[in-house]
């Protein structure tokens, strides 16, 4: 069923609980009572038809109008992104790791080997999501802003050609790592190998939550790939057919 702006937000809520991240992510509040999707985009300065294409994206895997999200600007889109990592890093992560150490804590204490084993898999995760969001914050989306800069202006300069010539779409589709290996070897060493830990609830929420993360991150890098990369690559193709010789 695809979400509409007439529906209701709360109503939305209850058919696809998943979503609330992805409202967080517009800083929409809770208590919104019966008002539409509408409306609540309206009163927080929203764009309702960008936040339905999102929401829909994410509650349908089948559902994803590439070329609707293309032709929003590239500033709402980016904003989307960034806010999406500030998610990551600052609150998903940092619960994760939280749930990860009470359960060694309760569960693994006297067992070192294991715990460095459990700490290392996920410190290595971190560190391997923290430089690849690293990388578009200050590498890709300063580019693709400079490049979007360069296609408004409607004469663009040969010096954009030699920004496209150290980096371009091209190699971020070529650097855009898919970092679901270790969070593959992650969720894989907690549900093969490590032996039954006394807390089992706090065992499967950590894998939920690992599952989650990894859906989100899917979706993520679906945006980046599928709407991002062409949207800049036409405005380079556009460049370089236009520049000022
Ligand atoms: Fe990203
Ligand atoms: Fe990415």
């Amino acid at each position: 069923m695809q979400i509409t702006r007439s529906m209701k937000m709360a109503d939305m809520i209850h058919m696809n609980y998943l979503l609330l991240p992805i409202i967080s992510r517009f800083n929409i509040k809770l208590g919104c009572g019966d008002k539409s999707i509408d409306q609540v985009c309206k009163e927080n300065s929203i764009d309702v038809y960008f936040f339905l294409e999102i929401v829909n994206s994410f509650h349908d895997k089948n559902y994803f109008p590439k070329k609707q999200l293309q032709g929003f600007p590239l500033k709402l889109i980016v904003d989307y992104l960034r806010n999406s990592h500030e998610h990551y890093l600052h609150v998903k992560v940092p619960y994760i790791e939280d749930l990860i150490h009470q359960l060694l804590l309760d569960s693994y204490s006297g067992n070192t080997e294991l715990s460095t084993l459990i700490n290392k898999f996920f410190n290595d995760y971190k560190s391997e999501l923290e430089d690849h969001i690293n990388r578009e914050e200050i590498k890709v989306y300063p580019y693709v802003f400079a490049i979007e800069k360069a296609f408004r202006s409607k004469k663009p300069s040969p010096d954009i050609i030699e920004l496209t010539n150290k980096y371009s779409m091209d190699d971020f589709i070529h650097e855009h790592d898919n970092i679901e290996d270790k969070l593959f070897d992650l969720k894989n060493l907690i549900i093969k190998y490590i032996p039954p830990p006394e807390d089992i609830h706090l065992c499967n929420t950590i894998l939920i939550e690992l599952f989650r993360l990894e859906a989100d991150l899917n979706d993520h890098a679906r945006i980046e790939d599928k709407v991002l990369v062409p949207k800049v690559k036409f405005m380079e193709k556009w460049i370089y057919e236009h520049v000022l010789q």
